[in-house]
């Protein structure tokens, strides 16, 4: 769904420190409830300071989109063209790193449009599958991608500080 004042842009190496404050909030929001405030400092700090965003910004086997609401960062995702994974039959993967909004912009419909920005980006890397791991404790993300098409393919493990976690791993066809 389109809404007024909301714009999908690429990234900027200059986006670096207004990023890396946006990503540490929102993986904050979305997780800190569910982890000891030890482990959230040491992922948090590890993932998402500015020389690590500045880092990923310069990569260019990395895409970040960032989804705007009347200037004011709203969402962003993160776009890997990545090794094979073993659980992801693919020819060439791509792989949806990060996929975040802010919590005001939650089941607002623009969720699905900025997916919808995410497959561009895959797309014009001649991509034929999408990927992602996700929390198998995040039900919502799980629901949300499950809306958009992607299956439930395998397993993987995720590390948040010393906390061994396990992520289910999706994906999707990427069609023309
Ligand atoms: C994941 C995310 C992008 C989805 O966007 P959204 O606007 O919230 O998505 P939608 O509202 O379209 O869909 C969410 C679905 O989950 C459902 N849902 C909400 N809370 C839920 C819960 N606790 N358990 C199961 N389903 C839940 C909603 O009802 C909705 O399903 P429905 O449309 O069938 O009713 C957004 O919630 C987000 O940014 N979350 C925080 C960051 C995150 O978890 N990112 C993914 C990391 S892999």
């Amino acid at each position: 769904m389109r809404q007024p004042g909301v714009s999908v842009r690429r990234a900027a190496v200059h986006d670096a420190p207004a990023l890396s404050a946006f990503a540490r909030r929102v993986f904050h929001d979305t997780f800190a409830a569910d982890n000891t405030p030890e482990d959230m400092a040491v992922y948090l700090a590890q993932a998402f300071s500015p020389a690590k965003q500045q880092a990923e910004l310069e990569d260019a086997r990395r895409v970040c989109l960032l989804m705007e609401a009347d200037g004011v960062l709203i969402a962003y995702a993160s776009l890997l063209d990545s090794a094979p994974h073993a659980a992801v039959a693919a020819a060439h993967p791509v792989e949806l790193e990060r996929f975040y909004l802010d919590q005001r912009w939650h089941g607002r419909g623009v969720a699905a449009s900025f997916m919808e920005a995410a497959r561009g980006v895959a797309r014009a890397w001649q991509g034929d599958v999408l990927w992602l791991g996700v929390w198998e404790r995040n039900a919502k993300a799980i629901r949300f991608y499950e809306k958009q098409g992607f299956e439930r393919v395998g397993a993987q493990t995720f590390w948040l500080g010393s906390d061994e976690q396990h992520d289910v791993v999706m994906s999707t066809a990427l069609t023309a």
